[in-house]
């Protein structure tokens, strides 16, 4: 694994870039494999996120996905991409009322994974929890807007922001959560005005998702944007795969040329060294002879 001084893409870096006006790539990842692929194509900042629990494992949301799964995964992506930007998602289940419990997850997904950030599914109020992890040195995103992990208590899954009122909360929301130390926030299908708001009051990076052009970064779940498992994508995910397709076509002919004799041919297969099998029926032939 590559040490923090060969990443490409820091915190700093995202900050300086959005000085300048740069745009970044965010996408979700789950392994190493991915990882390994997109760090080649220059994604700056990958997302460990707790879709996994939908995409990977089939969970009905988000909000059951084991922590240990989590973390094993936020490895095995940061040993794909050792140069990357990897932020970690926090899992609902190491969301606890106490924030000294919390901070400790924090600390585990850091110094365990050797992630980047962990980001934080928040709401103005938990700005206390926001200081808390970054007191601790922990770099932390604040994820607001729609919050998944919420969806089955709160908020069903609806955009935000889309009245005046509810995008006065969100704009608040996002000054506490950046005064209180975040060091990225992600907006999630938040109305575009609002997070333009919210894009040009701070220094911070912003990703949107599902969040209009305006932010400094976009982030999509893999899954969505390569056509991938099925789902049903939300509207505003361009597709630039059909991932599916490709899969099901390379699936189907596999069971074709297994049911054919066709794979595996004595071409795709080990052989014995030579003159070993001449022995070995020597062998044999002793055996049963005997
Ligand atoms: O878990 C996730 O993939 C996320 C994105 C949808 C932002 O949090």
């Amino acid at each position: 694994m590559a040490d923090e001084q060969t990443r490409t893409t820091t915190l700093a870096s995202l900050r300086a870039g959005k000085k300048a006006g740069r745009k970044f790539s965010v996408l979700t990842c789950y392994d190493a494999a991915t990882a390994r692929l997109m760090e080649a194509a220059g994604v700056e900042v990958l997302l460990v996120g707790d879709t996994a629990g939908e995409v990977v494992l089939g969970l009905p949301s988000t909000r059951q996905v084991p922590v240990e799964f989590q973390l094993a995964i936020t490895a095995a992506v940061r040993r794909g991409a050792p140069h990357s930007f990897v932020m970690a998602d926090l899992p609902y289940l190491c969301r606890v009322d106490d924030h000294q419990t919390t901070i400790q997850w924090c600390r585990r997904f850091q110094t365990e994974t050797g992630c980047d950030a962990v980001k934080i599914e928040v709401a103005g109020q938990d700005a206390d929890l926001i200081a808390a992890v970054h007191r601790a040195g922990v770099p932390v995103v604040a994820h607001l807007g729609l919050l998944p992990q919420m969806i089955e208590s709160v908020q069903g899954y609806r955009a935000q922001g889309r009245q005046a009122a509810d995008a006065l909360r969100l704009i608040e929301d996002a000054r506490r959560l950046a005064e209180a130390g975040a060091d990225m926030l992600l907006l999630e299908a938040v109305a575009s005005e609002v997070a333009r708001q919210i894009t040009a009051d701070t220094e911070l990076p912003v990703i949107g998702c599902v969040s209009g052009p305006h932010c400094d970064g976009t982030v999509v779940v893999l899954h969505d944007m390569i056509g991938w498992g099925g789902g049903h994508p939300p509207r505003a995910v361009k597709q630039y795969a059909g991932l599916s397709e490709v899969l099901s076509e390379a699936f189907a002919r596999y069971v074709a040329d297994v049911q054919a004799g066709q794979f595996p041919t004595e071409q795709d297969a080990i052989h014995m060294k030579e003159g070993e099998y001449e022995k070995l029926t020597a062998a044999l032939g002793q055996v049963s002879h005997s």
